[in-house]
């Protein structure tokens, strides 16, 4: 709960959150935070990669405000502590109030409660305001993909942030 009257319910994704989920996906991104060829995509929400179990919704008002898509970062045993957020999007009226912060607060809990002692995630170079998001949450930045991506003809970089769950 964040601000005054704001109250933020996050639960786990059904697979009837998937047309809400979409135009929530649709209305998010801009070519600053995500990819101009995916934003021009128009398929459905889950996939078999990313099916409703590997998401957590956020609602305000009953409502659905926000996403996070958490799951383990590879399949590999080796790897099995570590898990990734695939995806975070809040839908633009509902910005600023804490929703993401719910978000990601409710993925560190699903990933430690699944064994999970890291939480990993990719953000563009130019998505500036998601990284002041992860930086005040205590992501730190693991590495600088250079040049990872031209974006409307600019060459943006990738950035690996994590960070460390407490048992
Ligand atoms: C980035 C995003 C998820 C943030 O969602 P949100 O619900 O507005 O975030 P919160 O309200 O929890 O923000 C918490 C704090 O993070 C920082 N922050 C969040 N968005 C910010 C922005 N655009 N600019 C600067 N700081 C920002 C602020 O410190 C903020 O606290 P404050 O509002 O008290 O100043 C949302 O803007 C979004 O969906 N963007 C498009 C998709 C995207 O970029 N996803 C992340 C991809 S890696």
């Amino acid at each position: 709960m964040t601000g005054v009257d704001v109250v933020v319910r996050v639960r786990a994704a059904h697979a009837r959150d998937e047309a809400g989920l979409a135009s929530l996906d649709a209305a998010s991104w801009t070519a600053e935070s995500g990819f101009p060829s995916v934003m021009e995509r128009a398929s459905g929400f889950f996939t078999e990669d990313s099916p409703p179990e590997a998401h957590l919704v956020a609602e305000i008002d009953g409502r659905l405000v926000g996403y996070i898509r958490v799951k383990p970062a590879t399949r590999l045993p080796e790897n099995a502590h570590v898990f990734g957020v695939f995806g975070l999007a809040v839908a633009p009226g509902g910005r600023r109030q804490g929703v993401a912060t719910a978000l990601l607060g409710a993925a560190e809990e699903h990933a430690r409660a699944r064994g999970g002692s890291k939480l990993s995630l990719r953000v563009l170079s130019t998505n500036t305001g998601a990284q002041r998001l992860y930086e005040g949450l205590g992501y730190e930045r693991e590495g600088v993909l250079r040049g990872e991506f031209i974006i409307n003809g600019r060459s943006v970089d990738d950035v690996l942030m994590a960070k460390r769950l407490a048992p």
